[in-house]
């Protein structure tokens, strides 16, 4: 018997609840919100799909109630304000903090064996928070970043080479940010092909650059951020978890000298599986990818300083 919690009923959590209900990734799935009526109704929407889509997932949805998460085997943690048109996703820290450490600790109240997975932005520093507010082992807490901003790579990848989607391998690592995430484009191929055999190098620089704004590309043309790669993403890494599945994905998971870098949550790729992270995996970086990497982290540490600032550790 598997469950997973998500926290937020919004566009990103509904989408990753619905997307683990379709695919049956875990026996029951439980949306929780502070709204009234708001993860209630989406459930029960989700349950009446159900019936064309094939599936049978229990899908549960709750106003605040922490009672109904207990015994979460994973807890994704989506609930904050997202970002509108113009704003960065550091701007979003003081109400964020707020919201995901009240969360996090009524969730780990109920199910202290979970793994978390953190969602609510600025990502990275939210979950440092987490992890420094609940004190869990570092294993336990992974933020989900680098999964989404690969797809977005994977996508403009396609859109460069003329490849399948599918076929691409690409890889972001670093920060969750527009300036601190890192395409690794040394690393990227169609199926296993360099990619510069596929396209010009502009066009590969280009797919870089849309990869690292495509956040804020969407949330330009939407009005407010995105939420269908995001929940699918979320639910990829919960689906790796509860399936013990060992896939190698970029996720901010908190390094300890790995990478040269220690005391912050960052964008590595990791082994994903049933104890959360269990491996960060080390691929060797070209100079100027180090040089990025230690530039990111410098960014990262500075948007954690904010939370000693604000008292929120
Ligand atoms: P949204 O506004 O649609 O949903 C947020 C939900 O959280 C709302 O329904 C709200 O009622 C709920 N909420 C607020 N306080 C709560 C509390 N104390 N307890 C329970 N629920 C609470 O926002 P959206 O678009 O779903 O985004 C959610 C977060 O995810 C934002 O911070 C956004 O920036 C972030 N995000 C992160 C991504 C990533 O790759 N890490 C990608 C996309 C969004
Ligand atoms: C995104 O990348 C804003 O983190 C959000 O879509």
């Amino acid at each position: 018997m598997s469950k997973v919690t998500v926290i937020g009923a919004g566009a990103v959590g509904a989408t990753c609840a619905n997307v683990m209900a379709c695919r049956e990734v875990a026996d029951e799935v439980v949306l929780i919100d502070i709204k009234e009526g708001l993860s209630e109704g989406k459930m029960l929407d989700m349950y009446q799909a159900s019936a064309v889509l094939d599936c049978d997932t229990k899908v549960v949805g709750v106003t605040n109630d922490y009672s109904k998460t207990a015994g979460s085997d994973v807890v994704v943690v989506t609930s904050g304000i997202p970002r509108k048109p113009g704003m960065t996703r550091e701007e979003l820290i003081g109400t964020n903090a707020n919201i995901l450490k009240s969360v996090v600790t009524s969730a780990a109240k109920y199910s202290p064996r979970a793994i978390f997975l953190i969602v609510a932005n600025p990502m990275d520093t939210m979950t440092y928070l987490a992890l420094k507010s609940t004190g869990l082992p570092k294993n336990r807490i992974i933020g989900m970043g680098g999964a989404l901003d690969s797809s977005r790579f994977k996508c403009y990848l396609a859109k460069a080479t003329g490849a399948n989607i599918n076929d691409i391998d690409g890889m972001v690592i670093g920060g969750h940010g527009d300036t601190t995430m890192i395409p690794l484009l040394s690393k990227a191929t169609v199926k296993g092909v360099s990619v510069s055999q596929f396209a010009s190098k502009k066009k590969l620089q280009e797919a870089v650059s849309a990869t690292m704004v495509g956040g804020a590309t969407l949330t330009k043309m939407i009005g407010t951020s995105a939420w269908y790669a995001p929940g699918a993403a979320a639910a990829y890494m919960v689906e790796a978890i509860l399936k013990d599945q060992k896939k190698i994905v970029p996720c901010s998971c908190y390094l300890d000298g790995e990478y040269g870098h220690s005391d912050l949550c960052i964008g590595v790729p990791a082994v994903i599986g049933r104890k959360g992270i269990e491996k960060i995996v080390k691929i060797d970086l070209t100079d100027e990818e180090k040089t990025r990497f230690a530039e990111s982290a410098a960014a990262v540490h500075k948007t954690n300083a904010v939370l000693r600032e604000i008292g929120a550790i």
